[in-house]
């Protein structure tokens, strides 16, 4: 019998503030029903200058990491295309930050929206060739556009965090991806700016191709379709676009199977609605919120998940629900974080966005009072960035 692998624990953290997306759109002079309804967001994280994607990743492991035996812990990934260095991986101080152990192999991984998966994939042939051992991946991001940008109502943060192992309790990720990538420029983040650079209809027409793209190689590879998914979850840099890439392929399926696929979806966007796209951490959010949210899921079902990263990367693959998967989530306490965030105005959201901590040599010290998880940066000192536990 083949090992199950896969994700054993997941964790979540995004900033305590928000945006209405209804008030943006008035502010920006466009009807809220094209953000609420076109794009399909209504709420947007927005992170204050004392969280970056270390003290999200850091925040959202921490949901766990006291639970799990550390000694087995043997691989810690970071997914990010957020990074605050472009030698050091943030790995190595969330490795400190959790008090992991010193023998573990740490780092960071980009690629686009792709780095999670990335990550995910490269645990779990880690834990395939050491079945005793476990692996932390995070995928964490803070999406900046830019103010009154194209891409403004697709901007959010936040991470996710999963513990991949063996006997998993949450969800199996099976050895059946297929995935493609190509050289393209559809999105990117040139290294004088952390505002990205899209090309937002090419990105939505490339992110529907690699989808088609890799449905079609998996299809061919595994010999499943539409019937076999109880769920199918897409990257969402908004939760428009999943659907838009799912409805090229919906007809091929039979009503009762599109009415199950396209209910789940909406059931996979409930997070991403309200917290926006974090990028490498979007399509586990989607997970999280799926599981979190739909009553009818059983042990054994099977999700599909598709993963995409702009430059681009795709990739299909699936898993099986556990048994116990239920009793490992915490969607009491992620619903009520979410219904509690503090509602910014615009104008205090452009300053939040603003304070950002400049490109520049500066000591800087943060508003300690606007952050809420475990962990915060303090500041930046003689240029290292200073990160504290409270
Ligand atoms: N009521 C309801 N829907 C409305 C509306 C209204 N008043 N006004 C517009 N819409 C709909 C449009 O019909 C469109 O629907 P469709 O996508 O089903 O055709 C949708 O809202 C978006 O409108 P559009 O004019 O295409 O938006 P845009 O030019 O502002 O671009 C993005 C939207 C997502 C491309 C842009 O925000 C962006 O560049 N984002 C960053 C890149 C990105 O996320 N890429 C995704 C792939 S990785």
């Amino acid at each position: 019998m083949t090992m199950k692998i896969g994700i054993d624990r997941l964790g979540l953290y995004s900033p305590n503030y928000y945006v209405d997306l209804a008030e943006l759109a008035v502010a920006r002079g466009v009807d809220p029903n094209k953000f609420i309804i076109g794009i399909g967001q209504s709420e947007q994280a927005v992170p204050p200058a004392a969280e970056d994607v270390v003290t999200m990743g850091a925040n959202a492991a921490s949901e766990f990491i006291d639970d799990i035996d550390k000694s087995q812990l043997g691989l810690v990934i970071l997914g990010t295309e957020t990074g605050i260095d472009s030698s050091k991986s943030g790995a190595v101080i969330i490795q400190r930050l959790l008090d992991l152990p010193r023998h573990v192999r740490t780092y960071e991984i980009k690629q686009a929206c792709y780095g999670g998966t990335a990550g995910l994939m490269t645990a779990r042939d880690y834990v395939a060739a050491h079945p005793d051992r476990t692996a932390l991946v995070i995928a964490a991001d803070i999406a900046r556009y830019g103010l009154a940008s194209g891409g403004e109502v697709t901007q959010g943060a936040g991470a996710v965090a999963m513990l991949i192992s063996a006997n998993p309790h949450i969800m199996t990720v099976e050895d059946d991806s297929a995935f493609l990538s190509a050289d393209i420029m559809d999105f990117w983040r040139p290294v004088y700016t952390d505002l990205a650079l899209a090309k937002g209809k090419y990105s939505t027409e490339k992110y529907i191709e690699f989808f088609q793209q890799a449905w079609a190689e998996y299809k061919r590879n595994t010999g499943l379709d539409l019937k076999d998914f109880a769920a199918i979850n897409c990257h969402l840099p908004y939760t428009k676009m999943g659907m838009k890439a799912l409805k090229t392929v919906l007809p091929d399926a039979d009503a009762a199977d599109q009415d199950r696929l396209n209910a789940n979806y909406a059931l996979s966007t409930n997070y991403s609605r309200r917290i926006g796209n974090i990028y490498t951490g979007s399509l586990y959010l989607a997970l999280l919120s799926l599981l979190e949210n739909a009553a009818t899921l059983t042990a054994g079902d099977r999700i599909g998940m598709f993963s995409y990263g702009s430059g681009a990367v795709g990739e299909f693959y699936s898993g099986y629900l556990q048994a116990d998967y239920r009793d490992y989530l915490n969607g009491a306490a992620h619903k009520a974080y979410l219904d509690q965030r503090v509602k910014l105005s615009v104008a205090d959201y452009e300053a939040m966005f603003n304070s950002k901590l400049p490109y520049a040599p500066d000591d800087v010290v943060t508003d300690a009072a606007l952050t809420t998880g475990k962990f915060r940066l303090a500041g930046v000192k003689d240029q290292e960035r200073q990160y504290v536990r409270l």
